[in-house]
């Protein structure tokens, strides 16, 4: 191989690894939505939870997983379920499901008295 073709190579391999380490991080992710609690947003996070999340979870309950749980932290967990467990499939859902999922789960998450 020429030492042009060879440096082109190395060249692509360092970007894929750049561009992969900032897939990881996140960095190509939209930001989340504005993640403002609703009695209307809960009642449809709980209702994606029911649909896509409790055949698992009535047996491994989540109230002490996500204690203290903001929902900005519920919405990045929600976008890599895998890397969490591995047994758990990614989530598909619309944006706006994932954000009424990730109120759900801060409200289960907070700690009773702060519950009006
Ligand atoms: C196939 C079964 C399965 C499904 C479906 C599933 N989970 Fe899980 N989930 C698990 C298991 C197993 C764990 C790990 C429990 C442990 O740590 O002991 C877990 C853990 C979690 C945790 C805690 C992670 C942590 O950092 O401790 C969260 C949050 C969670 N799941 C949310 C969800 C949500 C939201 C859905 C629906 C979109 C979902 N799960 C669907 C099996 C599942």
């Amino acid at each position: 191989m020429s030492p042009l073709y060879r440096n082109l190579a190395l060249a692509v391999v360092a970007l894929g690894a750049v561009a992969w380490g900032a897939a990881r991080l996140g960095l190509f992710d939209p930001p989340p939505p504005p993640l403002v609690p609703s009695p209307q947003a809960l009642a449809r996070g709980r209702a994606v939870f029911t649909a896509r999340c409790r055949h698992c979870h009535d047996d491994i309950p989540l109230e002490r997983r996500v204690l203290g749980w903001s929902a900005t932290r519920a919405y990045d967990a929600i976008g890599r379920l895998p890397e969490l467990s591995p047994v758990m499939p990614a989530f598909h859902g619309t944006v706006e499901e994932r954000r009424d999922l990730a109120l759900f789960l801060a409200a289960l998450g907070a700690p009773a008295d702060d519950v009006p």
